[in-house]
């Protein structure tokens, strides 16, 4: 896998990313080391099974993710793939169509997709960062629409190993997931276009610190894209769980949306704006077959869907647009 990155670090060397090359290569090979995970070996073992083949087109501009047609490879290898993408279960985030094999995934991450497109600077010629990627779905999205490099940062390193999977059928194109979170990002880069933050918010710690964080990636004038779950609540109404939040345990600030637009604004966001707030349903975040674990009708109460089992508020989502 350490070997993918290569021609990450000759995209970025002519980019005002340029010194962040300075410690990248050896943070992924310390991340990717089979001491950091009890299962990496068998991953990229799986990885290296996985059977070869050429798609004659793709598609990063649509709600699924494709990866080329069913006719691209004979029907006995096609099986073979499923089965062996089928063994990086759980699929979290996607849909995905590699060689007409429906990945149906937890998410329908398209959605959220759909809900921010219309709203960001587009993405032509752009350096992309996504924060907190997950497999990746979204950097492919983010591709379709015209940046120049996409880099997806997770530190879940089976989501980066769905990544690579996927990326194995595609050509080398500057689209990357990288074995990272946020706190291994270097200091003040200053260098990204745009800058995805979408599901971290709520699991940070300190969300000033985040916020910061964010920023010190962006150039002046880059553009920070910010989803995150709400309450609805006025000017500094805050949710902070004391145990889980529909099931999940490290959950921590959960703003209303003036809330967070006066944090963005403290933090030295300038054109603050919101752009979407949406309820979370059971269409959007569901088991499936690519997901067989507990989902959200799981964690809602049986009795008050207005409700998670914990008796928080159930789950809304905003977005939030923002200039450096
Ligand atoms: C709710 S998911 C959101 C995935 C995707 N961004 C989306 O919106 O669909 C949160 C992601 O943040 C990742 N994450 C957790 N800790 C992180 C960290 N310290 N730095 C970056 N990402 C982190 C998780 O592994 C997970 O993939």
């Amino acid at each position: 896998m350490i070997d993918k990155y290569t021609s990450l670090y000759n995209r970025l060397e002519n980019t005002p990313l340029g010194n962040w090359l300075v410690r990248l290569p050896e943070q992924v090979k310390e991340a990717l080391s089979d001491e950091k995970h009890g299962d990496l070996e068998k991953w990229k073992s799986l990885l290296e099974e996985l059977p070869c083949a050429k798609p004659t087109s793709t598609d990063f501009n649509a709600g699924t993710v494709r990866i080329g047609d069913p006719d691209d490879t004979p029907p006995v290898k096609v099986q073979k793939i499923k089965e062996q993408l089928f063994k990086f279960h759980p699929w979290r985030k996607g849909p995905y169509s590699v060689f007409g094999i429906h990945i149906n995934t937890e998410w329908r991450s398209d959605w959220k997709w759909d809900r921010l497109k219309d709203f960001i600077t587009p993405l032509d010629n752009r350096l992309v960062l996504d924060v907190g990627c997950g497999n990746g779905y979204h950097c492919w999205r983010m591709l379709g629409a015209g940046a120049r490099l996409v880099v997806g940062i997770d530190p879940y390193l089976l989501s980066v190993v769905q990544f690579h999977a996927l990326k194995h059928y595609t050509g080398d194109e500057p689209v990357y997931v990288l074995p990272l979170g946020i706190e291994d990002m270097p200091d003040n880069l200053n260098g990204f276009d745009t800058v995805f933050s979408m599901g971290v918010f709520y699991h940070r710690r300190s969300p000033f610190d985040h916020l910061y964080e964010l920023k010190s990636f962006l150039r002046g004038g880059g553009e920070l894209v910010l989803e995150t779950l709400l309450i609805d609540g006025g000017k500094n109404e805050v949710l902070v769980p004391e145990g889980r939040y529909a099931n999940m345990r490290n959950v921590w600030f959960i703003p209303s949306c003036l809330t967070l637009e006066s944090w963005l604004v403290r933090a030295g966001f300038k054109n603050v704006r919101m752009v979407n707030v949406c309820r979370t349903t059971a269409e959007e975040q569901r088991p499936t077959e690519w997901m067989t674990w507990e989902s959200l009708p799981d964690f809602l109460d049986p009795d008050n869907p207005d409700l998670t089992i914990e008796g928080h508020p159930a789950p809304k989502r905003t977005i939030f647009v923002a200039d450096k």
